[in-house]
């Protein structure tokens, strides 16, 4: 499963690098503004900084809603920096879009799935990744990760070739449940990253090995 971190904080982004396990960045409009990224020039050196960073995807979300706006917008993003993946909603005029990209050579990450029959609409049209939002799923009472399952599922019998990008991950435990149930890719605060990396019987393994190292 790949690694995908979800921010547009360049701090974040670096310390995610270094670690040495990072395949790609995802960011959406939300994460782009809480940096205060503003106009199109800012956007474009920001994703232009982000691509020199990391060496893999890196999604880039369109922010027009028809058709043309789509395909216009996602062709000066695709222009940043070969790595870029244009980031496209679930929406009908997104779909069509997605199939124009696809045939085109655009990689696309088409995001908001929220159910199984968007996930067979967004893989039809050949989106490279979809992304159905876990965390938000959660967050309305129900079971984020029984959706990447199913998708995972209709995936393998049908053959087809989107990736699965578990996206609104809240915590490790939600990693670990997706990369059960088959995503190809978890993208993820560093926070939820780092989160793996600890277990109590770690640290008091490890204070026990550093007392007695004294003692060698
Ligand atoms: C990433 O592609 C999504 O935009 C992001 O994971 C959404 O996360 P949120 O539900 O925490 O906003």
């Amino acid at each position: 499963m790949k690694f995908f971190i979800d921010t547009a904080n360049l701090a974040q982004i670096s310390e995610a690098n270094d670690l040495g396990i990072l395949d790609g960045v995802t960011t959406n409009p939300s994460l782009m503004a809480k940096e205060g990224i503003k106009g199109e020039e800012a956007i474009v050196a920001h994703y232009k900084t982000i691509c020199d960073m990391v060496d893999g995807d890196i999604s880039a979300e369109v922010l027009g809603v028809t058709f043309e706006g789509i395909v216009e917008e996602g062709k000066k993003l695709a222009a940043i920096h070969p790595n870029i993946v244009v980031k496209v909603p679930m929406i009908k005029d997104g779909i069509k879009a997605i199939k124009w990209f696809s045939d085109n050579g655009i990689k696309t990450n088409c995001t908001l799935i929220f159910s199984a029959g968007q996930a067979i609409l967004a893989a039809k049209a050949g989106a490279t990744y979809i992304s159905p939002f876990i965390g938000r799923i959660d967050d309305g009472g129900w079971d984020g990760v029984q959706l990447i399952e199913q998708i995972a599922q209709i995936y393998a019998v049908q053959g087809f070739k989107s990736q699965i990008l578990a996206a609104s991950i809240r915590n490790p435990n939600h990693i670990i449940r997706c990369a059960e149930a088959g995503a190809n890719v978890c993208t993820c605060p560093l926070d939820s990253i780092l989160g793996l990396l600890k277990h109590p019987l770690t640290d008091i393994g490890l204070a026990k090995f550093l007392e007695d190292a004294k003692k060698m």
